[in-house]
């Protein structure tokens, strides 16, 4: 990992960060590179503009940890209502959303688990109805166990339910095992969070190793590999591996970030391959940026130059 990873990610929780940050406006040019706005239109029309060119969206509403049982509320209803849009403009066949947990209560104080099972639930029956599908988002290993309980859950009514896996936590490899069965999406990814060496690896390479191991298990597996990195290194792989492992281009497919080497998403698709495109919306952009900023430290003067312009 980048030396600068950690504290960066640890910096990201003072308060006055935060609030420093959040004097940017989403079109400032560090935010906008990363999040195509803060309203449903302009989720909805980047997810328009991404399909246009041949490429699948995950739409994500920004949020996370809340401690407020009205702001899990909203967020449900928010994406409702995105949903809803969605199924009205057609593109339901090629966008599908994910939800973070913790954005629909799994970190309120009474029974949060059983509220955003709940909540959880009423997003999927919406996206069901507009013919579509969700992800739920993998975050902090604390919630882990939590997030893949409710998984399972979700999968009894809603089995097209995808999950996420962090290749970093040394328990991954095993979830793997458990989740490479017919008909389960599973998105694999680096992991994003700051986690310790006890449950995490830290160093880039055992990362990698891991995603390596990670991969071989979901792609000689019967469920539908989502691979979410861009790692010029790690694709390659992916592909070898499907090849392989005889898999027909579809059943399986690369994910990457709104605005992280979109030349790249284009050729891989242009290839033939099946490429989606994590769209984030809306104005709780403060945690994803900053996990973004810690991904490339190279963005650091970026950020500090937008926060001084203000633009
Ligand atoms: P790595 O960080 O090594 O980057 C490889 C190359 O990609 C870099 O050299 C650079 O060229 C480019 N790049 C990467 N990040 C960049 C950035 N921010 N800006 C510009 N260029 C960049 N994590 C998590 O913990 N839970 C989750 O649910 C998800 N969900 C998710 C969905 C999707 C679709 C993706 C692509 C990623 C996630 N992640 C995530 C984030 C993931 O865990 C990881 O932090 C990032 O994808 C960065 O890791 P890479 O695999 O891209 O490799």
């Amino acid at each position: 990992m980048s030396l600068l990873r950690q504290p960066i990610l640890l910096l990201a929780r003072s308060d006055r960060v935060k609030r420093l940050a959040e004097t940017l406006p989403v079109a400032s040019r560090m935010v906008a590179g990363y999040v195509p706005g803060e309203g449903v239109e302009d989720a909805v029309a980047a997810a328009a503009a991404l399909s246009t060119d041949g490429l699948g969206v995950s739409l994500d509403f920004l949020g996370e940890d809340t401690r407020d049982r009205g702001q899990a509320d909203a967020t449900v209803a928010a994406y409702v209502e995105l949903l809803r849009r969605l199924s009205e403009r057609g593109l339901h066949h090629r966008a599908e959303v994910s939800v973070k947990l913790t954005a629909v209560g799994l970190a309120l104080p009474d029974d949060g688990p059983g509220i955003a099972l709940e909540n959880a639930r009423i997003i999927c029956r919406a996206a069901r109805n507009a013919g579509t599908t969700v992800t739920i988002d993998m975050e902090e290993h604390t919630t882990t166990d939590a997030t893949l309980g409710i998984l399972r859950e979700l999968r009894k009514d809603f089995p097209e339910t995808g999950a996420v896996l962090q290749a970093y936590l040394h328990r991954t490899e095993a979830d793997c095992r458990a989740l490479a069965y017919e008909g389960s999406r599973v998105r694999l990814c680096k992991g994003a969070y700051a986690e310790s060496e006890e449950v995490a690896f830290t160093d880039r390479l055992e990362i990698d190793k891991s995603f390596v191991r990670c991969l071989k298990v979901l792609m000689n597996g019967q469920g539908h590999p989502m691979v979410a990195t861009h790692d010029p290194r790690l694709v390659e792989i992916a592909l070898v591996l499907a090849s392989r492992n005889g898999r027909p281009r579809g059943s399986y497919e690369f994910q990457m970030l709104y605005g992280v080497r979109p030349e790249e998403q284009r050729r891989l698709s242009a290839a033939g391959e099946s490429v989606r495109v994590y769209v984030p919306y809306g104005g709780q952009w403060y945690g994803y940026l900053m996990r973004r900023l810690a991904e490339r430290p190279g963005n650091l003067s970026l950020f500090v130059s937008s926060l001084l312009s203000k633009k």
